[in-house]
């Protein structure tokens, strides 16, 4: 039987910020190892733009320079959604893919959702279905719009799927696949294991604390100066390593917060991949506002104490190793014991939080 050659498709996928970096690299690299058909296309907007927050991750992930950048900048939300969807638009006319993927909830995410939904292209959102219920978080809004456009909802928790039902998604949308960003930890543990940085820093294994802060409701605020003056208490009894978010950095510089970059909360530009997660990875424990941190230290069994009142994450509570301080900068004194109980708990890794996900996930863009 002659049969015609089969067209390859194409799956483009659209990364803005740090964190969609870990989230869509295993699945290009999936895409590139197997035989499916497939060609992947990367799509940069440029929401993060400096090179600490963005090139050192593609050199880092392997995922190499990205097909396509938009070049949007820094902006408001709107400015920075509306850019994305001018520059996006054209692009996705252009290249007609026969899928797009967007991963979380960033700003990039919600403006290519709308544009690849508008063009009546197949979308897929990696890492559907998480859920603060807290709609004063911008991230909050930009899951609920992405999810409700989206045709292929790729879940890493089972919650995922009850809050998907809860809004009306039929459940053939669905697929629970695991999570995409553990499996970027999994493929780089042995090389997060060897790398030299906390010894460099002259720090001892379980010996100190990382702390991350980027969040509006805690840095855009006065709570941010009771967070700095908390963690320079507890700074005198164990190092405090703190990588500071652009954000963040701009916002202790407008309050007129004095620093000194040599005292005991020692303060870093954001690190690369490598260097962030074997820090975290050695530590007491992490203290952070993000949300990938809460997922990536219940997979190292590291204890995370979160300066939030809500978590999407739950099952990291649940199971994992994180405990919700709520947003309450005084509570950053207790962390010290806060740190000793986590550490006698029985933590779990979570189901399908294996280094597998990516591959789920071509699986069922192989069958489309
Ligand atoms: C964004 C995401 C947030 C994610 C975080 C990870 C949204 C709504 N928020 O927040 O969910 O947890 O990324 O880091 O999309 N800046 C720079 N250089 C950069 C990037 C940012 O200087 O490369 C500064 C700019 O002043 C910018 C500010 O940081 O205005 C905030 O950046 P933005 O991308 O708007 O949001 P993030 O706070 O990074």
């Amino acid at each position: 039987m002659i049969r015609p050659m089969a067209r390859r498709r194409t799956i483009l996928s659209v990364v803005g910020t740090r964190p969609n970096f870990m989230k869509i690299a295993p699945i290009a690299a999936a895409i590139a190892r197997r035989d499916d058909g497939l060609e992947h296309v990367l799509v940069h907007t440029g929401q993060h733009y400096d090179a600490a927050m963005s090139d050192v991750f593609f050199a880092e992930l392997g995922v190499g320079e990205p097909d396509h950048k938009l070049e949007v900048g820094a902006g408001t939300h709107a400015q920075t959604t509306g850019r994305v969807m001018e520059r996006l638009e054209p692009l996705l006319e252009e290249l007609r893919p026969d899928v797009v993927l967007v991963p979380g909830d960033v700003n990039s995410a919600l403006a290519a959702a709308l544009v690849a939904s508008k063009l009546g292209l197949t979308l897929g959102h990696v890492e559907a279905g998480l859920r603060s219920f807290d709609r004063t978080m911008p991230e909050e809004v930009n899951r609920v719009v992405v999810d409700a456009v989206s045709d292929l909802l790729f879940i890493h928790s089972p919650e995922a799927r009850d809050h998907l039902r809860t809004e009306g998604c039929a459940d053939e949308r669905v697929h629970y696949v695991g999570n995409t960003m553990i499996d970027t930890l999994a493929a780089m543990r042995e090389r997060i294991d060897g790398n030299p940085v906390v010894g460099e820093l002259g720090l001892a294994d379980r010996g100190y604390l990382v702390v991350t802060l980027h969040r509006p409701a805690l840095v855009d605020g006065p709570l941010l100066r009771d967070a700095v003056e908390a963690l320079q208490d507890v700074a005198a009894s164990m190092p405090v390593v703190f990588p500071v978010h652009p954000r963040t950095r701009a916002r202790i510089a407008a309050a007129g917060i004095e620093l000194d970059a040599d005292g005991p909360l020692r303060l870093f530009e954001p690190l690369g991949y490598l260097d962030f997660l074997a820090l975290v990875a050695r530590s007491a424990g992490v203290l952070t506002d993000s949300g990938g941190i809460q997922e990536e230290t219940t997979y190292l069994g590291v204890p995370c104490l979160t300066l939030r009142d809500n978590t999407e994450r739950p099952v990291t509570v649940e199971l994992g190793t994180n405990v919700l301080l709520g947003l309450d900068p005084r509570r950053i004194r207790e962390a010290p014991a806060l740190i000793e109980q986590v550490r006698g708990r029985q933590a779990q890794v979570p189901p399908l939080w294996d280094g597998q996900a990516a591959g789920r996930i071509v699986d069922v863009l192989a069958a489309l």
